[in-house]
């Protein structure tokens, strides 16, 4: 086996790197992989280093694979105006992918996909034209028990395998109780942490964010009807009208049960949709934001702690650097950048202390740590006074668009001491999806073979014996509908954008879309392209010049061989039932995760571990 040492890597060369090629800014999560050894994976827990098999098999020992939930990477982050020793230190001594791409640009589709190796609307956990994120722990949509998530194989391979933080890939199907997609149903044996994910709404008077326009909309209906009722009472009062008294109150009576019915639901978003779980138990609820990020850490020091003997998957979903960018007292207005750049500092300090634990057990040589987002900074989250989204560098685009670089393009580190080469930078497009297959093999399982797998596993890239990505293609998705294709032509290295949809933005390039929440994926609020726009990302990275046949020779070769491909990913495609439709989405009473007595749901068993 070949143990490449870390070298003091030319830090300066290192970093400049990143800033040129890395500069974007974004969600994080980290994933850590520990996979020790134990019988039952012992035989098959190999990863090839070098091709002679009989000498040069290393086992994975244990995975670390952090994903902080809504972090931003911005081009001060990477570039150290943000500090963030602990996750540059990761970088310097791991492998960074400089062009890693989320298969979706929100949370609940880039997630599935992610565990599954799979474009979501194969699972069904893609919009259709409606919702593109679950709403609700008390909806019955979610990722569905025939999905095969890579902590199942790992499981069946022998690890322990822990989920700490956000999930947000439901909950119930029927019952309250039957988890039928938690992730203790998906191949998790150990769950700590938010089966929602964090929104402004778990903040006691935070404003609004989930369903925001819905809401304001059943708030219109109901002035509007009561007006209406009103202006019917006046007019009898009056003499003007005549309906009998009983009518009138029977009508009041309705727009009050009307109200009643969705102030009901909305009204306790905080306490429907805040809570923490531990396995099939929920222990906080409402959960109590100030101490979540230290019952977390304890949670996954604890984790790395108590199964350092044995192969473990720890998946750390941090809640961070989404809002609200909750952040505790002591990196409170540290950052340059506002509370935005005090959430990312705090994530790093979380990360940190995570390595530590890897370190401090004696685990780092034997651990495959993985840190990346699931998808771009939100650029329409902002305030009056500051941008609570982040920001994504030279990149085009942000959350919730699945076409635009900004979108999708995440930071990727892998880090494997004394296996994968430190400092190395690999500049080929990879996809999260890959992340499947890449942690299949490394815990010796096989993907599964009765379904379309969209990742390639990353091992060979990794490990330098194979120069290119496994990906000529990538199909870029918003909700249901493909934006863009982009093409790897590996004779050339030019790197070819397709875009058959892009957002209009609002105000017209404003490069966002400030009139809403987030830029829509189909209807008026996109413009198609025929022909497409064509960009050339190896020359022009920011999508800034879209080239025509007058400036691209090859222009019409280019589309052509794209819509080729396109037209053969397609073949591939079948439907499944949505997971993400009305029915599915909206909040069902019998299906609410609840501790004490519905509907008045209210405990906080846990202490807090750092007042101890
Ligand atoms: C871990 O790997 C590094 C780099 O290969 C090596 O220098 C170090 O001695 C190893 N530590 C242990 C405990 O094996
Ligand atoms: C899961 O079940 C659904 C509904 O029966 C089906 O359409 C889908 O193909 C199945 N998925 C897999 C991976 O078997």
């Amino acid at each position: 086996m070949q143990w490449v040492g870390l070298q003091p890597r030319t830090l300066g060369r290192g970093l400049s790197t990143f800033c040129s090629k890395w500069s974007s800014v974004h969600v994080l999560m980290l994933v850590v992989l520990g996979v020790g050894p134990s019988a039952s994976a012992r035989h098959h827990m190999q990863l090839m280093v070098k091709p002679s098999r009989n000498t040069d098999v290393v086992r994975a020992t244990h995975f670390s694979a952090g994903i902080p939930v809504s972090t931003v990477l911005t081009r001060m982050f990477v570039c150290g105006l943000l500090r963030t020793p602990n996750i540059d230190r990761l970088a310097e001594e791991g492998v960074k992918l400089t062009q890693h791409l989320a298969a979706a640009p929100v949370c609940t589709p880039s997630r599935s996909s992610f565990l599954t190796g799979r474009h979501s609307f194969r699972s069904g956990m893609e919009a259709d034209d409606g919702y593109r994120a679950l709403q609700w722990n008390g909806g019955s949509g979610g990722l569905p028990a025939n999905e095969t998530t890579f902590a199942r194989i790992l499981q069946q391979q022998g690890y322990a395998t822990g989920l700490i933080g956000k999930w947000h890939q439901g909950v119930n199907c029927e019952s309250r109780t039957d988890h039928c997609h938690h992730p203790l149903n998906h191949g998790f044996d150990y769950f700590y942490g938010m089966p929602f994910t964090l929104v402004n709404d778990c903040r006691p008077g935070g404003s609004p964010e989930l369903d925001a326009v819905t809401r304001a909309r059943l708030r219109l209906y109901t002035q509007v009807a009561a007006l209406g009722v009103l202006t019917v009472a006046v007019g009898k009062m009056c003499g003007l009208i005549s309906v009998s008294w009983k009518a009138v109150l029977g009508a009041a009576g309705l727009v009050f049960l009307f109200f009643v019915s969705w102030y009901a639901s909305f009204g306790f978003v905080r306490r429907w949709n805040c809570i923490l779980m531990r396995n099939h138990d929920v222990t906080e609820q409402p959960m109590v934001l100030e101490r979540t990020a230290s019952l977390m850490l304890h949670e996954a020091v604890s984790y790395i702690e108590r199964n350092k003997h044995r192969p473990f998957l720890l998946f750390v979903s941090l809640l961070h650097v989404h809002v609200p960018l909750v952040t505790t007292k002591q990196f409170l207005g540290k950052s340059q950048h506002g509370l935005y750049g005090d959430s990312v500092e705090e994530m790093d300090w979380l990360v940190g202390e995570i390595l530590k634990a890897v370190e401090v057990n004696g685990l780092k040589n034997t651990t495959v740590t993985y840190f990346t987002s699931d998808h771009g900074g939100h650029l329409e989250a902002r305030d009056e006074h500051s941008q609570l989204g982040g920001w994504n560098g030279i990149f085009r685009g942000g959350k919730g668009m699945g076409g635009w670089e900004g979108g999708i393009r995440v930071p990727g580190v892998f880090r494997w001491p004394g296996v994968l080469p430190a400092g190395r930078v690999i500049h080929e497009p990879t996809s999260l999806m890959d992340v499947f297959p890449t942690v299949v093999q490394l815990g010796g399982g096989d993907v599964p073979q009765d379904r379309v797998i969209d990742g390639r596993s990353l091992v060979p890239l990794l490990q330098g014996t194979a120069e290119h990505s496994a990906h000529e293609f990538l199909f870029h998705y918003c909700g249901k509908y493909l934006h863009a294709a982009r093409w790897h032509e590996k004779d050339s290295g030019r790197l070819w954008k397709v875009h058959y949809m892009t957002p209009r933005f609002h105000p017209k390039g404003a490069g966002a879309c400030y009139d809403r929440h987030l830029c829509p994926c189909s209807g008026d609020g996109v413009t198609q392209h025929s022909p497409p726009l064509l960009f050339d990302l190896s020359r022009d990275p920011s999508e800034a010049r879209p080239l025509s046949p007058g400036s691209e020779p090859r222009y019409h070769a280019v589309v052509a061989r794209v819509g080729e491909a396109v037209k053969q990913h397609r073949r591939t495609l079948s439907p499944v039932p949505p997971q993400l439709s009305l029915g599915n989405i909206i909040w069902k009473p019998w299906l609410q995760p609840c501790c004490g007595t519905f509907p008045l749901c209210a405990c906080g068993q846990d202490g807090d571990p750092s007042e101890t």
